[in-house]
């Protein structure tokens, strides 16, 4: 571990200082705010943890010098794609609860190579000897997960007496961390004192490297257009030369390669006076290697086709299997739809956002994919829950790959991916940690307008799918008004009889809606017909009855077979559900439902369709008990 003095270290403060005044006039020159009221500005919005405003503070060698002490790691080799290693702790003479180990990555994070984000830290005013840490960690654990490190049930005797007693004992723990290829080296720093007073105690002596940094990884699908005829496929690696999906009887398409930059980022979230900088941009920053994407053409409807992506350089993938969704106007669609999803660590780690019903969902609809019960996927919002810790985007899609390798993954934008303050957002929280939308646009490409203009729509099967951004301007002469009032007018109910609207926040929840939006958009729904509106953004599940102006213009009846049905034939009004229960934790239900409430829950899941030329089914699937908590069908003769 590398001692600075402390001379050396006032005396760099005050180059800082100078550098800082010099650059921002006395007028204009703002001090960032204390770890408090970083803490305060965040809360609600990105449920801001310890662990995550930790290098926000005074990070410095524990006053610890046990000679004993030190941390390694059981590997074989350079690190694979993914893969579970053991991190072991050793020579602790007081095992405590608040030892605990972070992976960092890239190892180079110290501040000796950040001397911009040091300048952020001075600024606020914090002038102790500044950590290792420039950026966040990927991911920690307390020691105490190892049940054995408390009661030092592994121990090691490091000094024996004369009289051959043991005089001095230490003991150890180990952990289990999940690690994917995120390209960059990391280490593994062992710290004391808890996420809110953390101490350096010491550090994996050698970067661990993957073998592979520029590995092909995390392909997943999106539909381009209602044909079904085209798939674009969109992977991750670390070069940034073209690579090749090779797909059917021997076709091949050259990848397009883009990334982004901290540049590309939202600089900062301003309350007054005071000025948070974005952890997109600062701490929060991990380079997210060369995005890749290219369309495979030449593709039949409803079919199963191979691909692999790659090139000789960087190795390919596995071959998959995937399944192109039925083409507009056909019959029949079978597909899955949800919002909030995000992940979860695989190895019960701590990252700085986590949905814990998020894996259980992954997990049941990868059986859905794998049952051939699948035509496509829609996540309407809130997709990694990033937020500005840009490597959990890498962690988010290597949890979908089953899923999204193998059929059309389509998304909405959420609050989480393009919210922050004067970024042109119609929301102005700082929901998306500094994102802006630019990380989501670039690892889901959908076929919308324009950059930072992500709406669209989609027929597949009997369904028109009309997609929008609830955090874009949707106001009367927006252009987003303007689109979807029109797209909804253009569709051809002879061809596509089911006309679906969905974006991210609701305009019907029991926890309470924006009534502007309700206002503004809700005539478009009644005077389009629109059978069945879908949004998410409140975490749990609620199902309206056939509703206008917060009123039921009609109620279900039930089947012969018990199941709420909703007679469109004579049109009265929208069907809106909330599905934003996949994998954020729950939201409860006030005790009292409005009367247009007709189910309510809150558990984890997610939504199954299945729309036939008059017919359209939905099932909400607990991914729990895999019981089916909530099914209703809307028919048109
Ligand atoms: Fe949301």
């Amino acid at each position: 571990m590398e001692q600075r003095a402390t001379t050396h270290h006032v005396h760099k403060l005050s180059f800082i200082l100078l550098i800082l005044s010099l650059a921002f006039p006395s007028s204009s020159f703002e001090l960032r705010p204390s770890v408090a009221d970083s803490t305060f500005l965040h809360s609600n919005d990105t449920a801001i943890s310890d662990f995550r405003v930790l290098n926000r503070r005074a990070l410095f060698q524990c006053p610890d010098l046990n000679p004993y002490l030190q941390i390694n790691v059981t590997t074989q080799g350079d690190l694979s794609d993914e893969q579970f290693i053991t991190v072991n702790v050793s020579g602790v003479l007081v095992p405590s609860d608040g030892d605990w180990v972070a992976m960092v990555s890239p190892s180079f994070s110290n501040v000796t190579t950040c001397l911009g984000s040091e300048a952020y830290y001075l600024q606020t005013g914090d002038t102790s000897i500044l950590p290792l840490l420039c950026h966040y960690p990927v991911k920690a654990k307390y020691v105490t997960s190892d049940p054995s490190y408390l009661s030092c049930k592994n121990q090691k005797c490091q000094k024996y007496g004369n009289n051959g007693d043991c005089e001095v004992r230490t003991c150890a723990g180990s952990l289990s961390f999940h690690v994917v290829n995120i390209r960059t080296n990391i280490e593994f720093v062992f710290f004391a004192g808890g996420f809110s007073t953390p101490c350096i105690l010491t550090k994996t002596d050698v970067p661990l490297k993957f073998s592979n940094p520029n590995s092909p990884l995390h392909g997943h699908l999106s539909s381009i257009d209602s044909t079904a005829t085209s798939m674009r496929l969109t992977w991750v690696s670390g070069d940034k030369e073209p690579q090749q999906v090779q797909y059917g009887d021997g076709k091949s398409q050259t990848s397009e390669v883009t990334t982004f930059s901290a540049a590309d980022m939202c600089s900062e979230f301003r309350l007054g006076s005071i000025v948070v900088p974005s952890p997109a941009k600062d701490f929060g920053w991990h380079d997210p290697g060369y995005i890749h994407t290219a369309v495979m053409s030449g593709l039949q409807p409803s079919s199963t086709f191979n691909y692999k992506y790659g090139s000789d350089a960087v190795g390919w993938s596995a071959e998959i299997q995937f399944r192109t969704p039925p083409a507009g106007g056909s019959d029949e669609l079978k597909f899955i739809v949800f919002g909030d999803m995000g992940k979860a660590p695989l190895d019960s780690s701590a990252e700085h956002y986590i949905q814990p019903g998020s894996i259980s969902v992954i997990k049941g609809m990868t059986e859905e994919v794998e049952n051939g019960n699948v035509d496509s996927i829609f996540h309407i919002g809130d997709i990694s829950y990033a937020t500005g810790f840009l490597v959990e985007w890498d962690y988010f899609l290597n949890l979908i790959t089953p899923l999204a390798s193998k059929v059309s993954y389509m998304t909405a934008i959420g609050n989480h991916e393009r919210d922050y303050s004067d970024s042109g957002s119609w929301y102005t929280g700082p929901d998306s940690g500094g994102e802006c939308g630019v990380p989501y646009e670039t690892y889901f490409p959908m076929p919308t307008p324009a950059k930072d203009k992500p709406w669209y729509s989609i027929e597949q099967g009997s369904v028109h799918f009309t997609v929008i951004s609830t955090e874009h301007d949707w106001t009367e002469k927006s252009e987003q008004y303007e689109w979807m009032k029109t797209d909804m007018a253009s569709v051809d109910r002879s061809k596509t009889p089911w006309l679906v609207f969905t974006g991210h926040r609701p305009m019907y929840s029991s926890l309470g809606a924006d009534d502007q939006f309700l206002e503004t958009v809700e005539p478009l729904l009644l005077n389009n017909k629109v059978d069945l509106v879908l949004f998410g953004h409140v975490h749990n599940y609620e199902r309206t009855c056939s509703i206008y102006n917060s009123e039921c213009l009609a109620i279900p009846e039930k089947d012969k077979n018990g199941i709420d049905t909703y007679d469109n034939t004579n049109y009265s009004a929208p069907v809106q559900a909330i599905v934003g229960m996949a994998g954020f934790s729950l939201e409860k239900f006030p005790d009292d439902a409005p009367s247009w409430s007709l189910v309510r829950i809150s558990e984890f899941g997610y939504v199954r369709a299945h729309a036939t030329k008059d017919e359209l089914k939905l099932e909400f699937v607990n991914s729990d008990t895999k019981n089916v908590d909530d099914s209703f069908i809307i028919t048109k003769k």
